[in-house]
């Protein structure tokens, strides 16, 4: 099925936005420029209210229907770009060094505005929309800052709603599932510090690089001896650090090894990071060197509501039809800031196909522009669903 005309005559417009913000990418919370032009546009569509500078840059726009009163719901879009250099040859590619818009939050940006274009000007439904384009997805937690900012209670949020776009899924298909569907992303860095000495005497010393090699190997043991095998979770040591290759008839006295954890449920989050702790201590006690964990939390599990997992699915359903809508798409071990909101208020986070491009975080990435109408006709789509 094709996008609706109203909507197809938007994302003729919404594609230039789209692809002048592809040119001047900008990064978590520093977006002046994609701001302004964001709260340029909401003022000039005539949104009841436009609020700048929420998270540093964040925009908010609300508006209202002219049924009448009814439930307030927020849909968000992410406007940051990446660290990367574009190696797309575009003509509209970015003109910023080390600068990409490469998971295509430029193209979540243009869907959203032009969804406010079209709920500004026609404003059929009960209730209140509000519209959250957030700063520093990529890494910054943009979406905490906005709710530690009060977000939800300033607007009166009852329910919030997400997109992502998703390379490999066809243009005009939709993917969701209720329950988890991407993964908390924790980290960690561990300080073992033992006691230096020669190597020829390693009795005088305790070597804290004998604990930091059976930790690499004993940390496996959470995911494989201690969580459910059809849980998932991921435990990666990626970094070490320790000694001095000048001196290899040393032991040194500290070593430093960190990675990253991934898991799919709240409760096994808390009960990995439980586990992690004590294999730590015991390991480095083991080997009569002492630990430090600095644990850095990430975004948490990113948690559909299943009700309104129901209304995006009917949503989607209603624009592209039954077959194009996979309601039980596969759980991924990516992470997502909008989980901080899903953790708030019941909603749901949904996938746009992308078309057969190039996979997100790549250089090679676009935004796929014949998507953008689809993304406007869900917006809509879930405005009928709830707010009618
Ligand atoms: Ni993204």
């Amino acid at each position: 099925m094709t996008p609706s005309e109203a909507s197809r005559l938007v994302a003729e417009e919404a594609k230039t936005w789209r692809r002048e913000i592809h040119q001047h990418p900008e990064l978590l919370f520093d977006l002046p420029r994609t701001a302004a032009l964001v709260a340029e546009k909401l003022k000039a569509f005539g949104c009841d209210e436009v609020v700048t500078g929420i998270a540093q840059s964040g925009v908010v726009a609300v508006i209202a229907g002219k049924r009448g009163p009814g439930r307030t719901i927020a849909f968000r879009c992410d406007m940051d770009a990446l660290p990367m250099s574009e190696q797309t040859n575009l003509p509209y590619a970015s003109k910023v060094p080390n600068m990409m818009h490469a998971c295509g939050h430029d193209g979540h940006t243009a869907i959203m505005l032009g969804a406010a274009k079209r709920f500004a000007a026609e404003r059929d439904f009960a209730g209140k929309i509000v519209l959250v384009f957030q700063p520093a997805e990529e890494g910054g937690g943009g979406g905490r800052v906005m709710l530690e900012e009060r977000l939800l209670d300033r607007f009166g949020i009852e329910e919030v709603y997400g997109m992502h776009n998703q390379p490999g899924l066809d243009v005009g298909s939709f993917a969701i599932r209720s329950g988890p569907m991407m993964a908390a992303g924790d980290r960690f860095v561990i300080a073992i510090t033992g006691l230096g000495g020669h190597a020829a005497t390693p009795h005088l010393a305790r070597d804290p690089l004998l604990a930091a090699s059976h930790l690499v190997v004993a940390l496996q043991s959470i995911a494989s001896r201690f969580i459910d095998p059809l849980d998932s979770v991921v435990v990666s040591v990626t970094f070490i650090s320790g000694g001095d290759r000048r001196a290899l008839n040393v032991i040194p006295s500290t070593v430093e090894i960190g990675g990253s954890v991934r898991t799919m449920q709240p409760s096994t989050r808390r009960a990995v990071e439980q586990r992690f702790r004590e294999i730590v201590k015991t390991t480095a006690a083991l080997y009569g060197a002492e630990a430090e964990i600095d644990w850095r939390p990430g975004y948490p599990v990113t948690v559909n509501n299943p009700e309104k997992t129901s209304a995006a699915i009917a949503a989607a359903q209603s624009i592209v039809g039954q077959e194009r809508v996979d309601g039980n798409w596969p759980m991924t071990m990516g992470s997502e800031d909008f989980s901080y909101m899903l953790e708030k208020r019941p909603g749901a986070m949904i996938w746009l196909g992308n078309g057969d491009s190039a996979d997100l975080h790549n250089p090679a990435y676009d935004f796929n522009d014949n998507a953008i109408a689809y993304g406007i006709d869900y917006w809509a789509a879930l405005v009928a669903q709830r707010l009618s």
